[in-house]
């Protein structure tokens, strides 16, 4: 009795089985897993109705176990076929998926260098627009005869022409900015270096940079990438960190450039800060962008570490100056 009923649960749950996979049959590129794995199931069921009646009588017993053992081949061929098939879905899926990564990167990449050139496209039109515009008022202005105007009117030509002076400095900076000249003429540890020197805060941190790159230069991409990240890590410690110290290494090998980032300030909760600004998340884009990986590790009172690898394939080592 026991057996018998253990014989109609089994039948019961592979029908079950059996409607489940046939169902999946129009869900994948490969039904042919799902029409094995269901007749698999069928025939599982079958075996056991035949079991079961076989438990009514002895005759019926021997007659269906030649035909039970075929079932049981059957079984295990169908298995197989769904084994080898289902092997070949998850194998699609893995290709899908590294697809998938690899349109995501390019997307980002081909983002990052339209930001880029539309950047280096303002700061042209900045440097050679409006600078050459202020720069001939401002010549206008010192070509006056002051003597001729009155004190009154000479003050107001002397505060101009101070106010004109600031708006060609600050149309540099900005344009500077925006397509940094140094690190297109001489490369990242210069431009970096540039940059730190530029910092003017009475309470800024001693910021140290350890690079072995020297003169190296490397794909434009790459060094603007670099320097963006660099700034970004330095302008986040200036702003938040109230660091005694910090650390910029660059080290650029064969196969990786290294790229670590460390300040001794009050750091982080990674989990619970909200994160409102852009400035992690699109140094995580630039790095991603570039196949690269990234460690962000900071803790409140820890400071901030930053750790960061560049496949050399991305970063392409020129040997002469572009
Ligand atoms: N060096 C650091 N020391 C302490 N806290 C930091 C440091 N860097 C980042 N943070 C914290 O992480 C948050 C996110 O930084 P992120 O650079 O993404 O944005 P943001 O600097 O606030 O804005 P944005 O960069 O867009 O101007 C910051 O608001 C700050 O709370
Ligand atoms: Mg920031």
């Amino acid at each position: 009795m026991v057996v018998q009923i253990a014989l109609i649960l089994a039948v019961v749950v592979q029908f079950i089985a059996f409607g489940i996979t046939i169902s999946l049959i129009t869900k994948t590129r490969f039904n042919i897993a799902w029409i094995s794995i269901s007749v698999g199931f069928l025939l599982m069921a079958l075996r056991r109705v035949m079991e079961l009646i076989a438990t009514f009588s002895s005759q019926a017993e021997q007659s269906t176990s030649h035909v039970s053992s075929w079932i049981a081949v059957v079984i295990s061929i169908a298995m197989l076929l769904a084994a080898v098939y289902i092997r070949k879905i998850f194998l699609l899926l893995d290709h899908l998926q590294k697809l998938r990564e690899k349109n995501e990167t390019r997307l980002l990449s081909a983002v990052i260098s339209t930001e880029e050139k539309e950047r280096k496209h303002f700061a042209k039109e900045l440097h050679d627009g409006l600078g050459p515009v202020l720069s001939a008022a401002k010549m206008a202005l010192s070509a006056m005869d002051k003597k001729e105007l009155g004190k009154f009117n000479s003050q107001i030509v002397t505060k101009t022409e101070h106010s004109i002076n600031n708006a060609i400095v600050t149309t540099r900076e900005i344009s500077n900015h925006l397509n940094p000249q140094v690190l297109e003429r001489y490369g990242i540890e210069k431009a970096i270096n540039t940059f730190l020197k530029n910092i003017i805060s009475k309470d800024s941190p001693e910021f140290v940079l350890k690079s072995n790159m020297g003169e190296l230069r490397f794909n434009h991409h790459f060094e603007v990438i670099i320097y963006r990240i660099a700034c970004e890590l330095i302008n986040n410690t200036l702003k938040y960190a109230n660091a005694k110290k910090a650390v910029l290494t660059i080290a650029a090998t064969a196969d990786v450039v290294h790229f670590q980032y460390e300040d001794d300030g009050i750091g982080f909760d990674q989990e619970n800060t909200e994160w409102k600004g852009m400035g992690l998340t699109n140094i995580k884009s630039r790095v991603k962008s570039l196949n690269g990986t990234i460690d962000i590790n900071s803790q409140p009172l820890h400071g901030v570490a930053v750790d960061i690898k560049f496949p050399q394939d991305k970063t392409q080592i020129l040997t002469t100056q572009p």
